[in-house]
């Protein structure tokens, strides 16, 4: 049995050093030349040229190695078998202290502070406590729900929105476009942990993004295609919303020529909110693998997004 690797070429080093520890049984080979395609039994894939995977008729289940699946939706020539997502616990945490970090970031004007370093500059402004800092957290799939745990157990007030109700202790969550405008007006960092697909392309754009309160932030950990990036920057420079944190963008690496790489009230990382962990991953993965061969599914299951 052999398991097929296509991490796009990102640090197969690892992947493979983690394979060999976590599953010294299984035999792991790199996409490329010289894969002979009956071997392959399963794929782990991140970004793998689209129809791909119909080429390895034995092939039995498709694990990715992402949290997100939007690389998975853009393929129509997928094989019809199973398709696990990752969902890795270390991932989420990694997340939702990026997150809370600029929670703080904003909330204790931390941006000011440092300008006015710049020009020896002392002047202290009030700060408001974390329960009356309010965050609401847009998508409350496995990753969003824990940003929204942990920011509470942190003493924020937060909000949550999902596009089917959901219930989670300490958090304010709803659902509906009407309930996600009416907290809005309130809220001081949005937060977007929503998915990309058709009905989510540029779904932060002026009528959503203008809804939020005056001086309010956002924090993007998901994909940047999910916002409008011009209508994002309008309000900015309009002075309607105070700042952002942006961990993804539409375009990756982002290009050169962004406005954003420049905004003195944009911060800008490079997709490194939650990078997966091949150590951590490898392990979810082995025992997903384990399972499956005794017939035990996932616990989140692949769909394909509209
Ligand atoms: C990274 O963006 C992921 O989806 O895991």
């Amino acid at each position: 049995m052999t398991i097929l690797l296509n991490n796009d070429g990102f640090w197969h080093e690892q992947w493979l050093a983690a394979m060999a520890k976590h599953m010294p049984d299984r035999k792991t080979i790199e996409y490329g030349d010289g894969i002979s395609p009956a071997e392959i039994e399963y794929a782990l894939v991140w970004k793998h040229p689209h129809g791909d995977l119909k080429n390895y008729p034995n092939l039995k289940a498709v694990f990715s190695l992402g949290s997100g699946v939007d690389h998975l939706d853009r393929d129509n020539g997928l094989p019809d078998v199973p398709i696990f997502r990752l969902i890795d616990p270390a991932m989420a945490d990694d997340m939702a202290l990026y997150t809370l970090y600029w929670t703080i970031h904003f909330q204790r004007q931390f941006g000011l502070y440092a300008q006015q370093q710049k020009k020896s500059y002392w002047h202290r402004y009030p700060t408001p406590l974390a329960p009356d800092f309010n965050v609401m957290v847009l998508g409350l799939g496995a990753i969003g729900s824990h940003i929204a745990r942990v920011l509470v157990k942190n003493g924020f007030n937060v909000s949550g929105w999902s596009r089917s109700p959901k219930d989670i202790a300490g958090i304010n969550a709803v659902s509906g476009k009407d309930s996600l405008m009416q907290i809005l007006e309130t809220t001081d960092v949005l937060v977007c942990c929503l998915p990309h697909n058709k009905s989510t392309h540029h779904y932060l754009g002026h009528e959503i993004l203008s809804g939020l309160k005056k001086g309010g932030h956002v924090i993007n950990v998901s994909r940047g295609a999910v916002i409008n990036d011009e209508d994002l920057l309008g309000l900015i420079d309009r002075g309607h919303i105070a700042g952002a944190a942006l961990d993804v963008f539409g375009t990756e690496p982002l290009p050169k020529n962004s406005p954003y790489w420049q905004h003195p009230n944009v911060y800008v990382t490079p997709h490194m909110s939650g990078a997966t962990n091949p150590d951590t991953a490898v392990q979810i993965i082995a025992k997903e693998l384990v399972d499956f061969e005794k017939s035990i599914m996932p616990p989140y299951p692949y769909r394909r997004e509209a």
